[in-house]
């Protein structure tokens, strides 16, 4: 599938069909997270794949009763390790969301690519979750996100709903 294509109709997909996800395409989808860019290369990530029917709906609860969280057949937990960079000014300490959000932003294009849905969940408790899947002190959630086919494939469409590209581009110093 072509590259603008892809980003051009990648769609935050609520509503999943159950049918599986065959491992070789789950195989492509998270590679193409495990290869993204991240500071230092520290690569501070970690994806917790969810498939137990159970837990899935143990994460509704947690990303405040989103229950579509539940319906595709996997839903991942993206995850990153607090790291202290000495290097990157004010970022510092916030590259590891930035670090995460490249490789969640890698893997829901990949899946886009693959037919699959993905949609960012962003509401979220991260000390629930971070108890229930026993995830250490020093590892914070970023994001979750679904995987799995979307019930209306016709989601993947062109959106209107953005800023003109005049409203966000400036050139040599800041316009308003
Ligand atoms: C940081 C972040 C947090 C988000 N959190 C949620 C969420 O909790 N629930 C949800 O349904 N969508 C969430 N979204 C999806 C956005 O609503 C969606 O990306 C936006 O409306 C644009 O629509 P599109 O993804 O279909 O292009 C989140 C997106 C981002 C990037």
């Amino acid at each position: 599938m072509d590259f603008y294509e892809v980003i051009k109709t990648r769609r935050s997909v609520r509503s999943y069909k159950k049918d599986p996800i065959p491992e070789d395409v789950l195989e492509r989808v998270l590679n193409s997270a495990r290869i993204a860019p991240s500071g230092s290369n520290r690569q501070p990530w970690k994806f917790i794949i969810i498939k137990d029917p159970k837990i899935k709906e143990k994460m509704v609860e947690f990303c405040e009763g989103q229950s579509f969280v539940a319906e595709a057949p996997i839903l991942i937990v993206a995850c990153g390790r607090n790291i202290h960079y000495n290097r990157g000014g004010w970022m510092g300490d916030y590259s590891v969301i930035v670090d995460v959000a490249i490789a969640v932003d890698h893997l829901t294009l990949s899946a886009r690519a693959e037919g699959l849905g993905t949609c960012w969940i962003g509401s979220f408790d991260n000390e629930k979750i971070k108890n229930f899947l026993g995830i250490p002190e020093d590892v914070n959630v970023v994001a979750l996100t679904p995987l799995g086919y979307p019930l209306d494939p016709k989601v993947f469409k062109e959106t209107k709903n953005r800023k003109d590209i005049k409203e966000i581009i400036c050139y040599e110093r800041w316009e308003d």
